[in-house]
Order: C-alpha cells, then sequence, then structure tokens
C-alpha cells in the first residue's frame, strides 16, 4: 500500500539516528520515494554519504546552499511528499517545531510544510519527562503533529525510561496507519461545531459558558486527517485552528446557525458546541450603567442548531451527530434528546463537577444510536475524536470518490 508514496525524513541529531538509516532501507524496499534533511547535528551521528546511498537522492542539509535554494527550494521541498516523517526528534527540534522557528532547514521545511507531520521522539529520560519537553509535545498533538514512541528501556547515556527511538518497524507501522486512515473519508464533507457561544448583554458583557472547544476542535482535525473537507464553526476558544479544516469564527448562536447553513450540503455534521440556550431579547446598545438599580435580563430561546440540522429535509447530512452533557441518567437522557431532536447517534458524556469533563482533557463516551449504547471506556478527546472519525467513516462505507 506504501509503494509510490513520497515520505520527507527529517534526521535530526541523536545517536538514534543511526536508526533511521534502517528506516530508510525499510521504505525503499517497499516502493516509498524518500527524501531526507539531515540537521547539522545528524551529520555527526550518520554520514550524510549513508543517507544518499540508501535513500538513493541527494540529502538536503544546508538552509542557504544557493544551489540547493535555485534546485529545490524549501518551500518546495516541504511540500513534494504525502507525509513528513522526523526520527529521531530530539527535544531541540521538537521545542523548535513547538515555537514555530525557522533557524534552519528543517525547522524552516517543517513550519513551511502543508502535509502531515509525524514525529518519532528519542532523547533521554529526564530530557523525556521535563515540563518544557511535555508541554511542546502537547502543544503539537493539539496542531494534529501524529507521534510514534518513544519506548521506555535502556538509553544510550546508560541510564533507563522512556526515550528509546521506535524501532524502524514500528515507525513503519505508525506510517502504514497514517497511509491507510488517510484517505477514509476523502470525497466526504464534513460540519462541527465547537466551543461556547457568547450571547451579548451590552456592548462589553455576555451570557457563556464554559465549553473550551477543546472537543469539538479534536473532532474536526480527526475528520480533516481521515480526508473529509471539513468546515469547523467555532465560538470564542483558545483553541488552535485544527490543521486542515477550515475555520469560520462566530459569537452569537444566531450567527452559528446561519454559518452551518451556509456550509450545507455536508454528508457528516457533528455538534459539539455548548450553544447558549438562552439569549438577551434585546441586548443593549450602550453599556448598562450601575445607577442603583439592578437590571433586569429578558431571555429569550436560542435556536436548536442541532436539531435544525436534523430537519433541513434534501439537505439534511446523511449523518448527524449531537453531544449530550448531563449530570445523570445519563443514557437516558441521551436517548431521549436523539428522539427529540432528530439527529443519529448522541455522544453522551458525564459533566458533572466530580468528572472534570469541562475544560478537562478526557472524556467517557456512552454513544447512543438506532440500535443501542455503545460504551467507551474513559479516553482523551483526541482519541474520542480519532474514535468517533473511524466510526463515522466506518457507517458511511468506502468514500464516494
Ligand atoms: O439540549 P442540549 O443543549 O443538551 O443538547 C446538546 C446538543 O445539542 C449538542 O450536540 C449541542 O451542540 C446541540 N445544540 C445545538 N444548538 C442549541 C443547543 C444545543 O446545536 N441551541
Amino acid at each position: 500500500m506504501l509503494a509510490g508514496k513520497r515520505i520527507l525524513l527529517i534526521i535530526s541529531g541523536g545517536i538514534a539516528a543511526y536508526k533511521s538509516l534502517e528506516l530508510i532501507r525499510r521504505l525503499r524496499d517497499r516502493g516509498v520515494s524518500v527524501r531526507c534533511i539531515m540537521t547539522a547535528a545528524a551529520t555527526n551521528f550518520v554520514t550524510p554519504l549513508s543517507v544518499a546511498a540508501l535513500s538513493e537522492d541527494k540529502v538536503y542539509d544546508e538552509l542557504w546552499s544557493l544551489t540547493d535554494e535555485s534546485e529545490m527550494g524549501h518551500i518546495r521541498l516541504s511540500r513534494e511528499a504525502d507525509l513528513v516523517v522526523v526520527a529521531p526528534a530530539t527535544a531541540d527540534l521538537l521545542a523548535r517545531m513547538a515555537a514555530g522557528m525557522a533557524d534552519d532547514l528543517a525547522a524552516t521545511t517543517l513550519i513551511a510544510t502543508d502535509k502531515p507531520v509525524l514525529i518519532a521522539p528519542a532523547m533521554n529520560v529526564v530530557m523525556w519527562h521535563h515540563p518544557a519537553t511535555q508541554a511542546n509535545l502537547t502543544l503539537l498533538a493539539s496542531r494534529g503533529i501524529l507521534r510514534v514512541g518513544p519506548n521506555a528501556g535502556k538509553l544510550a547515556d546508560g541510564e533507563e525510561g522512556l526515550g528509546r527511538l521506535a524501532e524502524p518497524h514500528e515507525i513503519l507501522a505508525a506510517i502504514d496507519d497514517f497511509f491507510a486512515g488517510s484517505g477514509l473519508l476523502k470525497g466526504r464533507r464534513a460540519l462541527v461545531t465547537s466551543g461556547p457561544t457568547h450571547e451579548p448583554i451590552d456592548p462589553v458583557r455576555y451570557i457563556a459558558n464554559r465549553s473550551s472547544g477543546k472537543q469539538g476542535h479534536a473532532i474536526a482535525a480527526a475528520l480533516a486527517a481521515l480526508g473529509a473537507e471539513t468546515t469547523l464553526v467555532s465560538g470564542p476558544t483558545h483553541e488552535p485552528d485544527p490543521p486542515g479544516a477550515r475555520v469560520v469564527r462566530i459569537e452569537t448562536a444566531q450567527e452559528m446557525l446561519v454559518a452551518c447553513e451556509a456550509a450545507l450540503p455536508v454528508d457528516i455534521a457533528v455538534c459539539a458546541a455548548a450553544v447558549a440556550d438562552w439569549r438577551v431579547a434585546s441586548p443593549a446598545t450602550q453599556k448598562v450603567k450601575k445607577d442603583g438599580r439592578l437590571p433586569v435580563l429578558s431571555l429569550t430561546e436560542n435556536p436548536d442548531i442541532l436539531a435544525r440540522l436534523s430537519t433541513t429535509g434534501a439537505a439534511r447530512p446523511r449523518l448527524v451527530v449531537g453531544f449530550a452533557a448531563e449530570t445523570e441518567e445519563i443514557v437516558r437522557h441521551a436517548q431521549e434528546k436523539r428522539r427529540r431532536k432528530g439527529c443519529d447517534w448522541i455522544l453522551a458524556n458525564d459533566v458533572s463537577p466530580a468528572s472534570g469533563t469541562f475544560g478537562g482533557d478526557s472524556n467517557r463516551i456512552h454513544l447512543v444510536d438506532d440500535t443501542g449504547v455503545e460504551d467507551w471506556p474513559a479516553m482523551s478527546k483526541r482519541e474520542v475524536a480519532e474514535r468517533l472519525a473511524k466510526r463515522i467513516a466506518d457507517h458511511l462505507g468506502a468514500g464516494t470518490t
């Protein structure tokens, strides 16, 4: 399945760089074209000559080499691949990726690429557990960067623990998984709502809720990663834009509805936004003054976007998925909600304060459809997103193209 694919392999400077030679050989055996970039430090561990010989291509290791820039600029280099693999990815290169630096060819290529990136970290165990490295990894994961390893074991410096580069066959398996999944939703269009809405009281105050947008953004990223042409309609959040999705930013529920309707027709709609149920009927046009009298807010109901999308007649998406945030009798309430709103699936989750779901990183999902309930184990919001995207791909069957 890998034959004919193009991989840009970035080798950074760690003792594990020698394993990249084996990776190149295995990729070439599978008919993959491998183009390599080496950082200056990497050339201390393996020679560009070996890398060139095994990849059967020139090795790129000098950002400002005029010949390279005229023959093959770093922008072209970063785009002419189906997947960028960084193996080994050192703590230093991960930090530079996270910071968006462009201080050598490897970092410049990583910030210039519009292609998916898979990292295979390798470093000392203390460097791996350092809060800086962990924060960089979290940030990179939120940007859709894929990761394989590291493994635990004896490290080159004699210490034991996490930090060993994944074995070449494991990196190859991660590459296989990527290509197996990447086309599952090709030809499908998806719409995802995410985040809270802000409903104005006056020009400076609003009614909002605690939704972080993490789950909705992760779903948009996961659908896009499987090849769906994805529109994310998002209320105000601090989440970075999911890679590969078109993002439409709105503030109010009414704006969200308009943006969703403008994105139709789609095959898949996933409503993960925490839409405010009510808005102030007539927001003040000037800031409401504190004049001794208590203001009275008169509320009116917001449109239910999930229910609207579920009943849009001919333009109804083939699969409409809603969320149910419940604090008690989770599944029963979700089943009722599914019927009431007319959607196909409800992903019910426990948002009681003890669960830490709102604003937190993990979710425990019960998928309710017309056949019953599927209980998922507790997992991160990113894992929920990936599992949901695969479940959707299974449900819709092979792509339309
Ligand atoms: O009714 P409730 O707010 O519990 O329903 C939650 C589900 O409905 C979520 O999928 C949410 O995105 C969606 N919803 C919506 N528009 C609303 C309220 C909820 O799309 N006005």
